[in-house]
């Protein structure tokens, strides 16, 4: 049977997890999608550097137009991050009429109208699973699972980087720089991990979720942002002694139409789940008006558990390539957005 041509960008962290992912799991996938799924080029950067998987030399490339312009590629996988040249690759891409995954959060949040409106124009799917919580489905839970509820509040530990630096400051008295090399080292971090610990990875990811679950076009400047790199042992454990663990939260609220979304170090009561959400792990916890509380929980960063979401995303795509359908998850707000002010 044909295969279905995969061009790769990237094979950074997330990348190398894909490959394995779609090599690894090839009988389980192409029973799936009734075709093999071939990775057929992979972009990266510097082709001397050495690869944690094995990869033919053929395979990789420095020129991203082996892909984009690559008649036999059906799905382009963007996993190396950043604005630019990225999202010029996917632009062409969708033009070329090829279907998109991605897991990056700063170009969803910042130019997903775009992306989306040229996908919809071309008759494309464009994916975008893994740029929010790693491996917690959370954009198909707000999508489907939620269709049918007004949510009224998203609260999250959406960024793993933080989060697994608060626990060790916590559990272990750790220091915050040593903490942060670790999580580099992991692969958890941005290349600029500045993003992570001043909390804009974290609020990315809420605009997303804030525009999925409110149906109302949050934008990243409409999200209040303060992050963790001034926080210090001490006030972790004098935070402890109270009885309230120091985390990261995202909280996006709708209360009479009106939204406000922030993201903050915040004092949570050690009674309450997301206390003992720990290391990279997210969480998200939403409130609709009829389903009431819900909690989805899951490793948020890594090699393994990202590549879990752009594989299935992957798989999404292809199983509407075959029925001739577009399932994209557009972000169409078709609400008016109202932020919330200070003085309300
Ligand atoms: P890495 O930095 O580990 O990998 C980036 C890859 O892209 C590398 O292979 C690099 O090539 C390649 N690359 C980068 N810039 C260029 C360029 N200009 N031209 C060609 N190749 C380029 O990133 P991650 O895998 O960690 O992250 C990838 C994306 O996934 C980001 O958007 C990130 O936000 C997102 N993400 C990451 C998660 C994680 O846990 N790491 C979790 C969820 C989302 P080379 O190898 O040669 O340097
Ligand atoms: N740097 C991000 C984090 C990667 O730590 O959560 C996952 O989006």
């Amino acid at each position: 049977m044909k295969p279905i041509k995969v061009g790769l960008l990237g094979l950074g962290t997330v990348g190398t997890g894909v490959v394995r992912i779609v090599e690894g799991h090839q009988d389980d996938l192409s029973s799936q999608v009734g075709s093999p799924i071939r990775i057929e080029k992979v972009l990266v950067k510097d082709l001397q550097k050495a690869r944690s998987v094995s990869i033919p030399e053929e395979m990789l490339t420095e020129e991203a137009c082996d892909i984009i312009h690559n008649p036999d590629i059906d799905v382009v996988v963007e996993v190396m991050g950043g604005i630019e040249p990225t999202k010029q690759y996917i632009m062409e891409a969708l033009e070329q009429g090829k279907h998109v995954v991605t897991a990056n959060k700063d170009l969803m949040a910042l130019h997903g109208r775009e992306i989306m409106a040229k996908a919809k124009e071309k008759r494309c799917d464009v994916f975008y699973e893994a740029s929010v919580a790693g491996g917690i489905p959370i954009i198909r839970t707000l999508m489907e699972g939620f269709s049918s509820d007004r949510i009224k509040k998203i609260i999250g530990i959406v960024n793993g980087t933080t989060n697994f630096i608060l626990t060790k400051m916590s559990q272990e008295g750790a220091g915050y720089e040593e903490v942060l090399k670790e999580a580099q080292a992991l692969g958890y971090a941005e290349s600029d991990p500045t993003s992570d610990v001043e909390g804009l990875d974290a609020a990315r990811k809420m605009a997303i979720l804030a525009t999925l679950g409110f149906h109302s076009d949050v934008a990243l400047e409409d999200v209040d942002v303060r992050g963790i790199s001034q926080i210090k042992k001490e006030d972790i454990a004098f935070a402890k002694r109270l009885g309230y663990e120091m985390k990261l939260l995202g909280i996006a609220e709708r209360q009479d139409d009106q939204i406000s979304v922030v993201v903050q170090p915040t004092m949570v009561s050690t009674s309450h789940p997301l206390a003992a959400v720990n290391g990279v792990f997210n969480a998200v916890y939403v409130y609709g008006e009829a389903v009431g509380e819900t909690m989805f929980y899951g490793p948020g960063a890594g090699e393994m558990p990202t590549a879990t979401s752009v594989v299935a995303d992957l798989v999404a795509v292809i199983k509407n390539m075959k029925l001739g359908v577009n399932g994209q998850r557009a972000l169409t707000p078709y609400k008016e957005k109202k932020l919330k002010t200070d003085d309300q």
